[in-house]
């Protein structure tokens, strides 16, 4: 029997192994080999820039609000190994087609945000199977959908299972993504029959990688995209 296709997708590019959502990251999961690339979107100055925390001390020499900088400052910060904070513009032109990309919403200025977003992937030929727009909130995927139907949406989840696959289900979303500790059989049926791909966040233990893979789901958001390849590749040997 053939083995069902699993996707890697590197969490942050590879944050494992190099400074999470810089250009150093993404080119580390690229060089592994993952099927798609995760990182965090936020706007900025008018600008789209990729960064998860809605502060700076944690990944970068900054320290306080992400959004009391200019994007002129935020640019001189070390987001780690001398890398800079990326422009969203930046990261598409890296990964271009050698991976799919899921872009994750952070909750900001939203309305903007995803009209810029759109905008920018539409200007640099992205294909509607090339990527998937993700969020934990429910009101920014909610604008992805109106805006058009036929984009990939991907529907965060940590708890409350219910609900958020009840509103991936009302928005046709292409995937779901609960955490580990959501995942069971039952859960992964239900999306599947509803034509929903199921990706697990975040996993990185060997038995983590195994039992995700065992009980269905269709790929793995992981901050060691290495530990995924060697594992798939054991199984094919
Ligand atoms: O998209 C999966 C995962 O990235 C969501 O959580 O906090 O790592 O952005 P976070
Ligand atoms: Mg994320």
């Amino acid at each position: 029997m053939k083995t069902p296709k699993f996707d890697v997708i590197g969490h942050r590019g590879a944050m494992g192994l190099a400074p999470e959502n810089t250009l150093l990251s993404f080119k580390k999961a690229l060089e592994i080999g993952v099927d798609g690339v995760e990182f965090d979107v936020q706007n900025i100055d008018d600008e789209l820039l990729v960064f998860h925390d809605d502060t700076l001390d944690r990944t970068t020499n900054g320290c306080g609000r992400l959004l009391d900088y200019s994007l002129n400052d935020l640019r001189q910060l070390d987001a780690g190994q001398g890398e800079k904070i990326p422009l969203l513009a930046e990261v598409i032109e890296l990964i271009g087609d050698k991976a799919f990309i899921n872009i994750e919403l952070k909750g900001i200025n939203t309305a903007s945000l995803v009209m810029k977003l759109v905008k920018l992937l539409d200007k640099r030929r992205f294909k509607k199977e090339q990527f998937i727009i993700s969020s934990y909130h429910f009101s920014e995927l909610y604008l992805i959908y109106e805006f058009d139907p036929e984009i990939r949406i991907g529907v965060i989840a940590d708890d409350q299972p219910i609900i958020a696959f009840d509103f991936a289900d009302e928005i046709n979303a292409y995937s779901f993504h609960p955490s580990y500790s959501m995942l069971n059989q039952a859960l992964i049926e239900q999306a599947h029959s509803t034509g929903m791909k199921v990706y697990v966040h975040t996993v990185n233990e060997l038995d983590k990688i195994q039992n995700s893979r065992e009980l269905g789901a269709d790929g793995i958001f992981t901050d060691y995209p290495d530990r995924v390849r060697d594992f798939l590749a054991n199984e094919r040997a």
